[in-house]
């Protein structure tokens, strides 16, 4: 798969790992930064990802702040983009199953690195189900849409 990832200061040494166990699995890493433990925002970086993702220059995303919380709100805002942030291997799982999640966010100051390593794993072997779930994320497709946009 083509992986998009970026993290910020709080994220970026846990993406520095991620990006190495992605490229030994055979996975395209894209890596967008941040390059250093520096301060930076977030926003940015996880808009970069979330649009290589929504145009098809990526398959997946990968972001890492210090909760994954901030990554996932600024993911979220870009049409067709379906970012998560499991806290475990089992919300993960069903993120993928149901969900067809297409963004993971991880908190590096929230979870080791063995959690994140699991859950990382499973989300990317996960395949989603569609049936009835394609339908629920077509409602969502519908409401991306600005005249259907809820206020
Ligand atoms: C940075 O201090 C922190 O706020 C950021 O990494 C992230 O956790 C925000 O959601």
């Amino acid at each position: 798969m083509r992986i998009a990832i970026a993290a910020d200061h709080a994220g970026f040494r846990l993406k520095e790992k991620i990006e190495e166990r992605l490229s030994k699995a055979g996975h395209t890493v894209l890596d967008k930064g941040t390059d250093s433990t520096d301060s930076v925002d977030y926003p940015g970086y996880a808009l970069e990802v979330a649009n290589l993702v929504a145009s098809g220059e990526a398959d997946r995303g990968v972001l890492v702040c210090g909760t994954g919380m901030g990554m996932c709100i600024v993911a979220n805002k870009v049409d067709g983009i379906r970012a998560v942030g499991p806290s475990d291997a089992y919300q993960a799982e069903m993120s993928r199953r149901h969900n067809d999640a297409n963004v993971l966010c991880l908190g590096e100051r929230s979870m080791d690195e063995g959690m994140a390593f699991e859950i990382l794993d499973i989300w990317l072997e996960a395949r989603f189900e569609g049936g009835r779930h394609a339908e629920r994320l077509e409602q969502i497709t519908v409401m991306e849409k600005k005249e259907n946009a809820a206020r």
